[in-house]
């Protein structure tokens, strides 16, 4: 790749992409506002964290406005992984245990910590298996569970959470997990799964931490973080890789008690993480998240792409699922037995990338294709990317439906 613009990327070639998959662009790729934004504060001033200036207050400020009032505080840092191993290290401090709660399949960084508690990571080959501290819970996934959304499926799987959980009595310092489990296939917890995880780890005296990497700043749509669509409110939320649009930013807020007994330990500095070009870059995103009214958008073009992706899913049944929120879809694969169509996903994605569309799989077995473009995609947008899909799908000299 060469430059990229919007939603659009440039080979050395000068070929066209429509990126449907990149989700840290969130603005857009190259956004000019972002741009400027970190050119004159880089032209100005830039330092490690050990001096005061404005760009560091005006952000806090200002992205402590989109969260509940008792998350308050806040924690910059470099990446993802930076925030959710700080988180982690904050909960620990704060609930004086060592045991954490994970989802299957979840992906939560790439520091010792963030792999320990990635099983995404751990259980995969090489991956040094589970920790004895990490309590893992069953992916609560109601697609392939025979069960609804109502509430039915989430009582369901925090039941089988719980007898995880409740063993481990007053041992367990937080549990993480992203609203949308991204690396499970784009799973969304069922309804009341949080709600009642987070009632027994508080009753525990742990932590509850929601990741939201992949899944806040907007891109849900209906709401800006993903915990505010079930009804919760977490102890730690973990920032990155949108909040820069690109640029290396990541952040943990969280309540003042929790941030004032992390105090009496080592004292917590990134040389870094909070510095005033990445602080006004990461303000211009927040203020064209808002003033273009990005959120809203990813309303309704996510709506529009996921009833166009249904429609696609009565035609060709090697569409089993088509999941998620605003512009964060999954769409899993299966062959005509219902096994994973890992193969088929795998051809759909390579197919797309020939017709110069982006999109990526994930998900278990690599099964599921993954949606989540710069939140600037448009309804023609995913006009395009549909209909190159059916081209693939109706295509005679593959019988896709049977391929492994
Ligand atoms: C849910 C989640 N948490 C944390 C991270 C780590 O972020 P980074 O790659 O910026 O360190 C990722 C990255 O893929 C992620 O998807």
């Amino acid at each position: 790749m060469y430059r990229s613009a919007f939603q659009y990327m440039y080979d050395t070639e000068g070929n066209t992409y429509l990126d449907a998959y990149n989700n840290i662009m969130i603005v857009g790729h190259c956004h000019p506002s972002v741009v400027r934004a970190g050119q004159r504060t880089m032209a100005r001033l830039n330092t490690n964290t050990r001096y005061l200036y404005e760009e560091i207050l005006s952000y806090s400020e200002r992205l402590l406005e989109t969260f509940p009032r008792e998350l308050n505080k806040v924690f910059l840092v470099n990446s993802g992984s930076a925030a959710s191993d700080l988180a982690l290290r904050l909960a620990k401090c704060h609930a004086a245990k060592e045991k954490i709660a994970v989802l299957e399949h979840g992906y939560h960084g790439n520091t010792q910590t963030g792999i320990r508690v990635s099983h995404y990571k751990y259980a995969a080959d090489g991956g040094g298996g589970k920790d004895p501290n990490v309590i893992q819970l069953p992916l609560p996934q109601v697609y392939g569970s025979n069960l609804t959304d109502d509430g039915t499926a989430g009582t369901y799987f925090a039941n089988e959470a719980l007898r995880l959980l409740v063993p481990e009595e007053h041992k367990v310092a937080a549990f993480i997990a992203e609203p949308i489990v991204g690396c499970g296939g784009q799973v969304p917890l069922p309804k009341g799964y949080l709600r009642s995880i987070y009632q027994e780890i508080r009753k525990q005296g742990g932590v509850c931490i929601s990741d939201e990497t992949q899944v806040g700043f907007g891109r849900l749509g209906e709401h800006f973080w993903g915990f505010e669509a079930y009804g919760v409110v977490p102890d730690l939320v973990v920032l990155g890789k949108p909040m820069g649009n690109g640029h290396p930013i990541g952040a943990v807020v969280t309540t003042e008690a929790i941030a004032r007994s992390f105090e009496s330990g080592p004292e917590f500095f990134s040389s870094f993480g909070g510095n005033p070009v990445s602080c006004a870059i990461a303000e211009a995103v927040l203020e064209v998240i808002q003033h273009e009214g990005l959120q809203e958008h990813a309303r309704m073009v996510g709506d529009y792409l996921k009833n166009r992706l249904l429609a696609l899913q009565k035609e060709f049944p090697v569409i089993a699922d088509v999941r998620g929120s605003g512009l964060f879809l999954g769409v899993e694969i299966r062959t005509a037995d219902g096994s994973p169509g890992t193969e088929i996903a795998k051809e759909i994605k390579n197919q797309l990338r020939h017709m110069h569309i982006l999109v990526s799989t994930d998900g278990p077995y690599d099964q599921v294709l993954k949606i989540k473009p710069p939140l600037t995609f448009a309804n023609r947008d995913a006009d395009q990317l549909c209909r190159a899909i059916k081209v693939i799908l109706e295509q005679d000299n593959y019988d896709l439906a049977k391929k492994k």
